[in-house]
């Protein structure tokens, strides 16, 4: 989880990585450390819980530290309590070696038991300080760095992104990586390792991502890296084309404001290449027309929003493909045993790519023989370099931990994914087809619209933001904007709310409506208006305040129920999702503002989740 950095060159790295880690902030995190190493003043470890701001200050902004080379840590707590002790980096008992780590090792237990079998003391809870120890353990049986250095990566089971330092090793680092990200920065006679490219876009934009199993001993004037066997391996490089500012504020407050405004441009971006002569066409996608076929059923597969995108994908493509369509927390995949055989593709959604538990399903599926079609925002990430297709959002890099402009991007590749699939099967007719093209190329025009009517959202937030309690009701479509609705508010404002489909609310939770519950109810999918209604009246008669969201055209209609009434335009029913999210995104971020939450960096939440 969260953040790794580290350098080696001819500048002060204390200042580097500070810079670097601070880029990786919003991943999220509870304490930070860095380790930095010189031949005066050997290896020196500065770490601290909280936010880095506490960490620079130790460290007067890097100034105390002296060294050319170094690692640095951003930690979001698996394995002990957030304190200054279990903050990473983690030095062996003889303080030559010094480890930072992401994920978990599965079987820290076991090796600690053996260690403190041999004499050697921990300091720390973290499964992590193990690696230190027994690194430093055959380090001092074998004198062989890198032999003993393969012999704990052989040893250890579970996920790791590791940055080690070695006081006898003063020119250089080594990193490895298993399951967790890690990429390697090429600069002007110094040399990187990141979490990801945030952190040394400033330096350099040429990167290689390291493989699982890859071991790389980085030094100022060149990064050699090796396979899991030891033997040398040619590294690819990509090229980072997107603009720093891409990664700043910008002006606004809060990246999740600006990402947020940044969403019809995203979706442009997305849509625009994809459209041929009013034809949809995906020229990145392998799958022959046969193989579209020959698809007996599809299986969609993530977390978070993304899997809230699934369900909005589940009623699309369906309706689109007449084939069914199952979805599945990517979490619950892995260990259901799905119905999941050669015939099935599995779609797994991803904005980061790394997310580990879509990741494990997406192996699982794979295993199952299925075909892996993945729709991913970050380019080279795990999940789009395991997978048979890859479909990128072209959302830029997103540093609010809550998503807006992934979500947003999405949901319409998956929407144009479906299009494109219906067309081969011959299940649209020709008149539909135009008509959704149309939409999609009217949409970002239609989202710009919404944005520009922030005032009566802001101020239905500055009304309601003290409840404790909201609920998001719809049907269909709706409910599946209710989830992601419901999702942001809590993510970010903490306050309580649940997504409930209309219909359902008799079958319970009706009971829970008392005078002043705040319902927000989604009216945007018109062929159920009535429907939606009807549910609407009956939290109305129940002493709910309401506050509805639905299209132009219905907006009178509803107004004669609710008195306060969100809008957006009218599209395709089937795009009407990627219009009403917008006023539920800002409705969750000016409650956040109200509440005077840490918007882009909610309480215990991290922007890529590495663990299980
Ligand atoms: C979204 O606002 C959340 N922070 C979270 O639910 C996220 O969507 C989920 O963790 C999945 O992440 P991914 O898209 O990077 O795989
Ligand atoms: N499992 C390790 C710990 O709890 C690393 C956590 C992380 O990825 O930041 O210290």
């Amino acid at each position: 989880m969260c953040g790794i950095v580290g350098f080696v060159g001819t500048e002060q790295a204390a200042p580097i990585l500070l810079d670097g880690l601070e880029r990786l902030e919003y991943r999220g995190y509870d304490s930070a450390g860095i380790a930095v190493l010189s031949e005066k003043n050997g290896l020196q470890v500065r770490k601290s819980k909280g936010r880095l701001k506490v960490l620079k200050a130790l460290v007067d902004g890097g100034r105390t530290m002296d060294g050319v080379l170094g690692v640095g840590h951003t930690r979001w707590a698996t394995h002990g309590e957030p304190n200054d002790i279990n903050s990473h980096p983690h030095l062996s008992q003889d303080s030559h070696i010094a480890v930072v780590h992401n994920g978990i090792i599965e079987n820290y237990m076991e090796i600690k038991e053996f260690l403190l079998s041999q004499g050697v003391e921990f300091r720390s809870e973290t499964d992590t300080e193990v690696v230190a120890q027994l690194l430093a353990y055959y380090y001092r049986l074998s004198g062989d760095l890198m032999g003993s250095v393969y012999r704990v990566l052989h040893r250890i089971e579970g996920a790791y992104a590791l940055g080690i330092l070695c006081s006898d090793l003063p020119d250089a680092f080594i990193a490895a990586r298993k399951d967790a990200p890690l990429l390697l920065g090429y600069g002007e006679g110094c040399n990187f390792i990141a979490s990801d490219v945030t952190a040394v876009i400033k330096h350099t934009r040429d990167v290689s991502y390291m493989e699982d199993g890859e071991v790389a001993v980085v030094r100022a004037d060149g990064i050699q890296v090796y396979n899991a066997m030891g033997q040398p391996v040619e590294k690819t490089h990509s090229f980072i084309d997107w603009d720093v500012s891409a990664a700043e504020k910008g002006g606004y407050e809060h990246f999740m404001f600006k990402e947020i405004m940044e969403q019809p441009e995203a979706v442009r971006k997305t849509i625009s290449p994809r459209i041929k002569e009013g034809r949809i066409c995906f020229e990145e996608l392998k799958m022959t027309p046969e193989e579209i076929r020959e698809i007996g059923k599809i299986f969609i597969v993530a977390c978070g929003s993304s899997y809230h995108v699934g369900m909005v994908g589940k009623y699309n493509l369906e309706r689109l493909l007449r084939r069914p369509v199952d979805i599945m927390l990517a979490s619950e995949f892995r260990y259901a045993d799905p119905l999941v055989d050669e015939d099935t593709l599995v779609i797994v959604i991803s904005q980061s790519g790394e997310t580990l538990d879509s990741m494990a399903a997406l192996r699982e599926a794979r295993k199952l023989g299925a075909r892996i079609l993945s729709i991913v925002n970050v380019v080279g990430s795990s999940i789009a370099r395991e997978s048979d297709d890859v479909l990128y959002t072209w959302a830029g890099p997103e540093i609010a931990v809550a998503t807006t402009k992934a979500y947003s991007t999405q949901l319409i590749v998956l929407d144009m994914l479906g299009m494109y699939f219906a067309e081969v099967l011959g299940t649209i007719d020709r008149g539909n087809y135009d008509a959704i093209v149309s939409e999609l190329q009217a949409l970002p025009y239609k989202m710009e619209e919404v944005l520009e009517n922030k005032e009566t959202i802001q101020y239905l937030a500055s009304r309601y933001f003290n409840h404790d309690s909201v609920f998001y009701i719809g049907r269909n479509l709706d409910f599946a904007l209710g989830l992601e609705s419901s999702l942001k508010l809590k993510e970010i404002s903490y306050v309580h709310s649940e997504a409930y489909a209309s219909g359902e609310l008799k079958h319970g939770t009706i009971s829970l409506i008392e005078d002043g519950t705040l319902v927000v109810a989604l009216g945007t999918y018109v062929p159920l208006f009535d429907k939606a209604m009807s549910n609407i009246v009956e939290v109305k008669a129940r002493g709910a305040d309401i506050v509805a969201l639905t299209t132009d055209s219905k907006k009178e209609e509803m107004r004669k129920t609710v008195e306060n009434v969100l809008t957006v335009p009218d599209t395709h029913i089937i795009l009407e999702p990627s219009l009403g999210i917008i006023p539920m995104q800002l409705f969750a971020y000016y409650v956040a503002l109200q509440r005077g939450c840490d918007i882009d960096k909610p309480r215990n939440l991290a922007k890529s989740v590495t663990v299980e």
